[in-house]
């Protein structure tokens, strides 16, 4: 597998995510809004009450929660992120980890969108599960390996793209979903829904403005985003290797 792009002699300060969180961009995750929307539906069915929010970002999906009624707790380790976050909102995000992060009463339903795809599956899930009221939904959407993927390759290409942009693209194992279909099962949960991502998201028009106001005020971040989508023109992974889901489960 050829990796045809690198950033250098460019050494990148801000992750890509740190410069579209200094910029006002959220909902970075495959499928955007319309997978939180998918997300939501089934979550707005069970109408929860205390809900967990892990690697909540800027709080995109954050604000749709509150905006329920429903307790939102978050979790955001990122210190940039997290400063986002607590400007756009009253929430105080928990700052450490959800693998350092426990809490006292279950919760009617733990949401992550494009976080666990970085965690040790089988321990995310126990986790995610002890945090979970029996019968308590569990939301996830994640970009995954597809059988198309080279084994062999999976780990260069993840770890190529976190040097590239700060973040890793995928797992660096070559997990399909039919691995974290069997994780999840074997973690105790029951699928609810579950459904492939179309597309990356539609973008919200007004999503060029807001970086270019925020990007006159921040312009390194605005400068480092510009260097990122060079770098993104040029595919590295073989097209049909990976692949989104969107699935709720409910904790058996
Ligand atoms: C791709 S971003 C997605 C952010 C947000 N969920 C969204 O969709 O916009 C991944 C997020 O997970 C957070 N994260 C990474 N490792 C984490 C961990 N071990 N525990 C909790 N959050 C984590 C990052 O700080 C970041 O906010």
């Amino acid at each position: 597998v050829g990796i045809k792009y690198e950033l250098a002699p460019l050494q990148p300060r801000l992750a890509l995510h740190e410069a579209l969180a200094v910029l006002g961009v959220g909902d970075l995750h495959p499928g955007g809004s319309v997978a939180t929307d998918f997300l939501l539906r089934e979550l707005d069915k069970a109408a929860p009450s205390r809900v967990l929010e892990i690697g909540a970002g800027i709080g995109c999906t954050t604000r749709r929660l509150l905006e329920r009624g429903w307790q939102v707790t978050a979790i955001e380790p990122n210190p940039i992120l997290r400063a986002a976050l607590e400007n756009r909102s009253a929430v105080r995000a928990y700052p450490g980890t959800f693998e350092t992060f426990d809490a006292v009463e279950p919760f009617d339903a733990v949401i992550a969108e494009s976080v666990f795809y970085r965690l040790d599956l089988p321990h995310a899930f126990a986790r995610a599960r002890r945090l979970l009221r029996p019968g308590g939904l569990l939301a996830l959407v994640d970009m995954v390996w597809t059988d198309a993927a080279s084994a062999d390759a999976t780990a260069a290409l993840t770890a190529q793209s976190e040097r590239t942009f700060g973040i890793p693209i995928a797992s660096f194992e070559r997990l399909t979903w039919a691995g974290w279909r069997r994780e999840l099962s074997s973690a105790g949960f029951a699928e609810v829904a579950a459904k492939r991502v179309g597309s990356w998201g539609s973008r919200d028009p007004r999503r060029w403005w807001r970086m270019l106001r925020n990007g006159t005020r921040h312009p390194r971040a605005l400068a480092q985003y510009l260097s990122y989508r060079a770098a993104t023109r040029i595919d590295s992974v073989p097209n049909g290797w990976l692949e989104s889901w969107m699935s709720v489960w409910r904790r058996i």
